[in-house]
């Protein structure tokens, strides 16, 4: 982006860069909303199609996995969620999730120039620091999933030293690239890499997408601790499935493999360190 220059989310010119792309056919943008997945799931319980976007420059109750708030200044990031119904059975979303964190890392590679890391299950970590989460959320009817919403908080153009009071150790690109992005050719390469991965993904294609998101994960080879619904579990952290899960050795050298929770790095001590303390 040239110095000076106005980087402001317009619907009309996203529709038109994404073409013929399926994000392109309902795109929903508000100034303000209180969460762009709360939106999205409620429009896809009342039947919006396949591809829907929701987009926002502020969120007023912006959430995070596990009950966490999702805190972001007006106008400097990206905040949206995409509605997706994909022909798959519930544990199969998981992989999506993967897929999507690729998808954000290679369109982030070609505009920004940066090159994050999968913090499994949801987040993307830029030199230690958040730079982006994942919040995925889903209906099913009876084993198949109805509707999927894939929501995303990017730090882009935001000062991280403005992140007193958001109480996690956050970067965007503006810290780690030293420039600003255009918002709108980031989303859209996101969104284009989406669409493409998703189809191949759904279709069965797994193959390549596996051997990156594992290629991709800052976990494998750690010492861990997942907090899960179940209970918690520690080991070293082998791989990710390719349904999405992790497969933790544990201390009897037994693999056990969860689906989702919260992970804490354990140091040499054993003790751990919760990298996404509240985002
Ligand atoms: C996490 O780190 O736990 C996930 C954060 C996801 C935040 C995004 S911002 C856009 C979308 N709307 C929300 O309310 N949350 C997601």
């Amino acid at each position: 982006m040239r110095e000076g220059q106005c980087d402001v989310l317009q619907p009309d010119v996203i529709r038109k860069k994404l073409g013929q792309s399926v994000f392109a056919a309902n795109i929903i943008f508000h100034e303000t909303l209180s969460s762009t997945n709360t939106l999205a799931k409620n429009l896809g319980a009342r039947g919006a199609p396949e591809g829907t976007l929701v987009l926002t420059e502020k969120q007023t109750a912006g959430r995070g996995r596990m009950g966490r708030r999702w805190l972001s200044p007006a106008n400097a990031n990206l905040l949206f969620s995409v509605l997706l119904r994909p022909v798959l059975e519930a544990e199969q979303v998981f992989s999506l999730t993967m897929v999507f964190a690729l998808a954000i890392i290679d369109g982030l590679k070609k505009i920004s120039g940066v090159s994050p890391v999968i913090k499994w299950p949801n987040d993307l970590y830029l030199a230690g620091g958040k730079l982006a989460g994942i919040l995925t959320e889903f209906s099913v009817v009876g084993r198949s999933v109805e509707y999927v919403v894939f929501g995303l908080g990017l730090n882009v153009n935001w000062n991280p030293a403005e992140k007193e009071g958001t109480g996690y150790p956050a970067t965007s690109i503006l810290a780690e690239a030293g420039k600003r992005v255009s918002r709108t050719d980031l989303l859209v390469e996101i969104l284009k890499r989406f669409e493409a991965y998703s189809g191949e993904a759904v279709s069965g294609r797994l193959g390549g997408f596996y051997k990156r998101w594992n290629e991709r994960s800052m976990l494998l080879g750690k010492g861990v601790e997942i907090e899960t619904a179940n209970g918690r579990i520690s080991g070293k952290a082998s791989r990710i499935d390719r349904k999405g899960a992790i497969i933790i050795l544990d201390e009897h050298g037994h693999e056990q493999r969860v689906l989702s929770g919260d992970v804490s790095v354990l140091d040499h001590t054993g003790h751990g360190s919760r990298l996404n303390a509240s985002s």
